[in-house]
């Protein structure tokens, strides 16, 4: 099957060599062709050009794109999207004054999320999964990251990761699985926390390498949750069964977790709501993406990460939704790309370079994903009629996405 899309008004992240990520100065480019053509041949991104020249083409398939624009699906490379229930009462305790922190004390937060999804069946979890991933689809997300971390148990992980994994089966939308099992201490480990890192190790980390139901690994460094020495015996555990880390650092104080992910090259740093001129020191050092969450600032009222400190300092940051019951319970990578324009003044050049070629980056998907590239998987947003992409994030909350396409194929 061959589609052709025509008359493109204009196509984005155009990248005609394969590039891994974009850093600093370079983030503020967009690469692109003005009344241009695609070809997608089954999968993948067979040609692309100018209107203006545009050989002869045979096709099964045409879309005129007259007035839209086409750029890369988003990739959204941190989310928690495997959950169950919700954490609404939770929402209305830090309405009446509670803080995110002070809830998680009181047994609420992650701990209440992993109580719920161990009472939860198989089944159950899948399909309220599936309800969310089908709709971050149709908000243009064309690769995703999903973890686990609200099981806790051996039993509840090796469930998330399972549902995770058939969600992989059910759409052509492309899914990479982390172990987050050090997200929380749960209530049969209080008082300690060492041991449960070492039951991580020796008992769940074994069974999940396994089944191959995770590709990296993750932690919530932090304090009040795991620290520096936990995080290097699980980055290190993981190393040790070829899972990379993508971390949890940062989010409410800065411990020291950047410099640990960077030494043990992990391949993302998230959050980063507080970051040390030290923090940014190591990132120079070494390969590792930080990522952004900006929606998850938005939902606790917590800062954004300092973009400009890190793109200014000549290094690379993504994007991504952190989808999850009790911090950003929203999976819309649109409206993350207006929030880091709004909110942490990035130009919408930065935020789209960051919600598409740098998060690939971060899902070790770059020869694949994030960018119009010939080869490249055909995940492709086709927006509505739209004077220009600043328009994107300019009208945020607005649905702009005309028509989605997954491998090559019409999802919306
Ligand atoms: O990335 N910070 C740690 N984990 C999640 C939130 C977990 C929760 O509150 O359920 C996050 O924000
Ligand atoms: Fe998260």
């Amino acid at each position: 099957m061959k589609i052709l899309i025509t008359n493109i008004k204009e196509l984005l992240q155009v990248r005609p060599k394969e590039i891994s990520k974009v850093v600093g100065e370079e983030m503020k480019k967009l690469p692109s062709i003005k009344n241009a053509w695609l070809v997608i041949n089954q999968d993948k991104i067979e040609g692309f050009g100018s209107m203006e020249n545009m050989p002869k083409i045979d096709y099964d398939k045409e879309i005129d794109a007259t007035g839209k624009l086409v750029l890369p699906s988003w990739v959204d490379s941190h989310t928690h999207l495997v959950y169950a229930g919700n954490r609404e009462q939770e929402f209305v305790d830090r309405i009446n004054g509670l803080t995110y922190e002070e809830i998680a004390k009181k047994g609420g937060g992650i701990v209440n999320s992993a109580k719920k999804l161990q009472e939860t069946t198989e089944e159950t979890l899948f399909n309220e999964s599936l309800k969310r991933l089908e709709e971050v689809i149709r908000l243009g997300t064309g690769a995703i990251e999903i973890k686990s971390g609200y099981g806790l148990t051996t039993e509840a992980e090796l469930k998330m990761l399972r549902v995770a994994k058939k969600l992989k089966e059910k759409h052509p939308i492309t899914v990479k699985t982390t172990f987050l099992g050090a997200h929380a201490v749960p209530p049969e480990f209080q008082g300690n926390r060492t041991r449960y890192i070492t039951h991580i190790i020796e008992e769940m980390l074994p069974k999940i390498a396994e089944e191959k139901l995770a590709d990296y690994i993750d932690i919530f460094c932090e304090d009040g949750y795991f620290s520096i020495e936990d995080t290097e015996r699980i980055l290190t555990a993981g190393k040790n069964y070829g899972l990379k880390g993508k971390i949890h650092v940062n989010q409410f104080n800065a411990i020291g977790g950047i410099k640990t992910g960077v030494e043990h090259q992990a391949l993302s740093v998230d959050h980063l709501e507080v970051l040390t001129d030290d923090d940014v020191e190591h990132l120079k050092q070494g390969e590792t993406m930080p990522v952004a969450l900006p929606s998850c600032s938005l939902f606790l009222g917590i800062p954004y990460t300092p973009a400009r400190k890190i793109i200014d300092a000549n290094l690379p940051l993504a994007l991504a939704t952190d989808y999850n019951p009790g911090s950003t319970p929203s999976g819309n990578m649109n409206l993350v790309v207006s929030l880091a324009c709004i909110k942490m003044n990035m130009t919408p050049e930065e935020a789209i370079n960051a919600a598409t070629i740098n998060a690939a980056y971060a899902l070790e998907l770059s020869n694949t994903h994030g960018s119009i590239t010939k080869g490249k998987i055909a995940n492709l947003i086709i927006t509505k009629e739209i004077p220009s992409y600043g328009f994107l994030p300019y009208a945020f909350g607005t649905n702009n996405i005309d028509q989605v396409i997954l491998g090559g194929k019409t999802i919306l």
